[in-house]
């Protein structure tokens, strides 16, 4: 359950019957009630990069392309992804 005026990051997981009663940051993996973080599922700095990247903005066929380092989160790869 998401609670009213409450953001979720982008990449992030919510348990199931989780409470959501706060922003959820990007990339953490959250559970319970209330929902609290259980664990990042990427580093800090990772995160950052992916945040910045925004893969899931790019075209339908940027990320077919792609799709490999997308699911390897293969940082370099999206970096340099054409
Ligand atoms: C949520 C999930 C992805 C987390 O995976 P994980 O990071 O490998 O963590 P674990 O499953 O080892 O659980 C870590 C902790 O989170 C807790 N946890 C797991 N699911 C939870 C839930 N739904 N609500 C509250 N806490 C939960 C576990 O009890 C454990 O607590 P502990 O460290 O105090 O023992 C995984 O537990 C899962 O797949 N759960 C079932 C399906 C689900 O909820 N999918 C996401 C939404 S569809």
């Amino acid at each position: 359950m998401i609670m009213p005026s409450v953001s979720i990051g982008d990449g992030a997981i919510i348990a199931a019957r989780s409470v959501v009663t706060k922003h959820i940051p990007p990339y953490s993996i959250v559970g319970g009630n209330p929902a609290k973080i259980i664990r990042k599922r990427f580093s800090d700095e990772v995160i950052e990069q992916l945040v910045k990247i925004q893969w899931w903005n790019w075209n339908y066929e940027k990320i077919t392309r792609n799709i490999s380092v997308i699911v390897g989160a293969d940082i370099e790869g999206l970096l340099s992804a054409k």
